[in-house]
């Protein structure tokens, strides 16, 4: 293939196969993630035939080379960065290169070349330097895209809003089983081995929307439960289903790192080594903001009296931590720093307190680690965090919500905010139903919407505005994206304001 094709190609260009070359890689999109001032991570995987069994995409023993550029126009008249990477077939060809020589704050247009293809384009973006004010910034979140459940329409809204930043809070995809009846059917039993994981991730990703959403701005993502397995927790699971032996679990959870890393646009830093892998990390956005992304499985206890909605006394006991000791260290030491002037968590589960009516709380969430919040919230007080900003995925419905000193008095102290995203299709088409479950006895919960969709943050020096984002419904494709309610956030000022 001549140079000349691949620098004249246009946007999404593919070069039509000829003999000798191999079947059209690029069937997973491409991906962005992880931006600093100079760099940002471009990803790709190849995959010809992305549902093979074997998880690995069609592709033939032997690694492969993969030429990246990076420009600042989407015809690449001119080449801001580029070089060559290698697809190991041990990665399951996929590819995670480090695009550096880039300027601080600025938009990007980036594709890769392989086997005579040309890749689709995507758009990526860096972050400021970290004394510069930086612009406002567009940044949406979301979570929980179950394939089954629904059509991600929600992701092709998100791409459609050509934010600056997209952050992914976990159950990007779902283990379970495929079932019959549902909109969209997951290929094959279970997933429990890495070809199975590999597979899955396929099939996920060859979903024209989420290849959109992921085109359209870098991502910063952690795993939730499901990205694993239902409600685990660090070294345990809370239900024996499917029955594993300690040796299939530990193989398991390797297995899904191993396959959430190769798919993700990760920083190569997070490459798990077993069942270890470093996803809890900090991207400063100037002065702006400061993203302190969390992992609130790996190093968790065990849920308190082991279920999930429970009056449970074990929940207060202080040596119970959700993040675990050393990431709460890590936590607090970051928030100290006063970076931005946001300090966003990036993580997965309920932080507010919420009991129902009988007094019991999710103990899955942080109501089963009360002391472990507790100290969160006490130590960003007595560091003086001006703007904590919690952001949550996970139930698959939307929530905004005022963080308490003391949640049994509702006079105490406003100290922070917590904006809770719904699902892109879990749950199915929802309702619209917005009054909020239990606000009777948690009145520092002030919204609730059972859409599916995701939020829609501007954040600025002075506030954050959050327009709650929701489809009416996943289970025929292309519905309309509306803004089903707004809050702001102002600086200095922690809890919501409806606007
Ligand atoms: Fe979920």
């Amino acid at each position: 293939m001549h140079r000349r094709t691949f620098v004249l190609g246009g946007i999404g260009a593919v070069v039509a196969p000829r003999s000798g070359f191999a079947a059209y890689p690029f069937s997973l999109g491409v991906a962005s993630g992880e931006p600093a001032p100079n760099t940002v991570v471009l990803w790709t995987r190849l995959a010809p035939a992305p549902l093979d069994e074997d998880g690995h995409g069609g592709m033939p023993p032997g690694d492969v080379t993969v030429d990246w550029q990076v420009s600042a126009t989407a015809t690449f008249a001119a080449l801001v960065s580029s070089g060559t990477a290698v697809a190991r077939h041990d990665s399951a060809h996929a590819v995670h290169v480090i695009a550096g020589g880039l300027a601080p704050d600025a938009e990007y247009y980036y594709r890769f070349r392989a086997q005579g293809h040309i890749s689709p384009v995507g758009r990526t973006r860096t972050a400021p330097l970290p004394q510069a004010a930086g612009r406002d910034l567009t940044m949406l979140f979301a979570s929980c895209a179950n394939f089954e459940a629904g059509y991600f329409t929600a992701y092709r809204r998100m791409a459609e809003e050509m934010p600056g930043l997209i952050l992914h809070l976990g159950d990007y995809l779902y283990e379970g089983a495929g079932k019959p009846g549902h909109v969209r059917q997951h290929l094959g039993p279970e997933i429990l081995d890495l070809a199975a994981y590999r597979r899955r991730y396929g099939q996920y990703k060859t979903d024209p929307d989420l290849q959109a959403a992921h085109a359209s701005a870098p991502w910063l993502a952690v795993p939730d439960d499901h990205d694993v397995e239902d409600d685990w927790a660090g070294p345990h699971r809370l239900d024996d289903f499917p029955p594993l032996t300690a040796a299939q679990w530990t193989a398991r959870r390797a297995a899904a790192y191993r396959a959430y890393y190769e798919h993700l646009p990760l920083r190569p830093r997070s490459t798990p080594a077993g069942t270890a892998m470093r996803l809890y990390r900090r991207v400063p956005w100037g002065r702006l903001a400061t993203f302190h992304m969390l992992d609130t499985r790996q190093f968790r206890d065990p849920q308190a009296c082991g279920g999930r909605w429970k009056v449970c006394a074990d929940a207060d006991l202080p040596a119970r931590s959700l993040p675990g000791a050393a990431q709460e260290a890590w936590l607090l030491d970051g928030l100290a720093q006063h970076r931005g002037t946001w300090d966003v968590l990036g993580q997965q589960v309920f932080f507010a307190d919420q009991r129902n009516a009988f007094g019991s709380g999710n103990m899955d969430a942080w109501d089963g680690y009360r002391a472990s919040r507790d100290r969160l919230q006490r130590g960003w007080v007595d560091r003086r965090v001006r703007n904590p900003l919690v952001l949550t995925g996970d139930i698959h419905t939307a929530w905004a919500n005022d963080l308490k000193a003391d949640y049994d008095d509702p006079r105490s102290p406003t100290v922070g905010t917590e904006l809770v995203c719904t699902s892109i299709t879990s749950r199915g088409d929802g309702s619209a139903a917005t009054a909020v479950p239990t606000a009777d006895v948690n009145p520092h919960l002030k919204f609730y919407s059972d859409r599916r969709g995701y939020v829609r943050t501007t954040i600025t020096p002075a506030a954050v505005r959050a327009d709650f984002r929701g489809v009416d419904a996943v289970s025929t494709p292309g519905a309309a994206v509306r803004t089903v309610a707004s809050f702001a956030i102002l600086d200095g000022r922690p809890g919501v304001q409806r606007l």
